[in-house]
């Protein structure tokens, strides 16, 4: 099943069966799915292992610079993320290569790939840092969850279950900073 969705259009800019990935060769293995997905999957995850690592740095300049109320609590509270996102690039980054690919993981590469916006250095107070950190969570949240979809379209079920849990993982992350900032409900008709 390859037929054209919004979210492949949303991550990649092409579906999965139109994309060409940027290393098509692959090491050999004895996992069946065929080399054509495994390919597809390995590029697309490379793309999501970049967000992710990402996401991971940005956790780590919050958890260094956060000064102000709260400090001794969200300190704790963005190193925790940070450890949970780190278990998060390991499982895209051992999946590509459970697949033959190759893990794309440098700090160059991710650098250049990352769909992630560049976090502001100069922030210091708690909610700044909050809102800054929610956003880069919530962004990521985004490309998983649409890469959840992809890998469905490539029918690597292995592939949208690691995303998924990862999702789960990030949306409850998400709800943890953002409730510092979760003064009023919102009309949202
Ligand atoms: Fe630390």
């Amino acid at each position: 099943m390859t037929t054209k969705t919004a979210a492949s259009t949303r991550t990649g800019g092409a579906t999965p069966s139109e994309r060409t990935p940027a290393n098509t060769k692959l090491y050999r293995t004895k996992n069946d799915l065929p080399p054509a997905t495994r390919a597809q999957v390995a590029d697309l995850l490379n793309q999501r292992l970049a967000d992710c690592i990402d996401l991971q740095t940005q956790c780590k300049q919050a958890h260094w610079n956060l000064k102000g109320a709260n400090f001794i609590a969200l300190h704790k509270l963005f190193d925790e993320i940070n450890d949970s996102v780190e278990d998060y690039v390991d499982l895209i980054a051992e999946r590509i290569a459970q697949l033959g690919g190759i893990a794309e993981g440098t700090a160059r590469v991710v650098a250049e790939r990352s769909a992630l916006d560049v976090y502001p250095l100069v922030l210091e107070t708690s909610d700044e840092h909050v809102d800054a950190l929610s956003t880069a969570i919530a962004a990521f949240a985004r490309t998983a969850r649409l890469g959840i979809d992809e890998m469905d379209e490539l029918e690597d079920a292995v592939s949208s279950d690691i995303l998924t849990e990862i999702t789960r993982g990030v949306d409850q992350w998400l709800w943890f900073v953002e409730a510092h900032q979760q003064g009023e409900r919102v009309d949202i008709s």
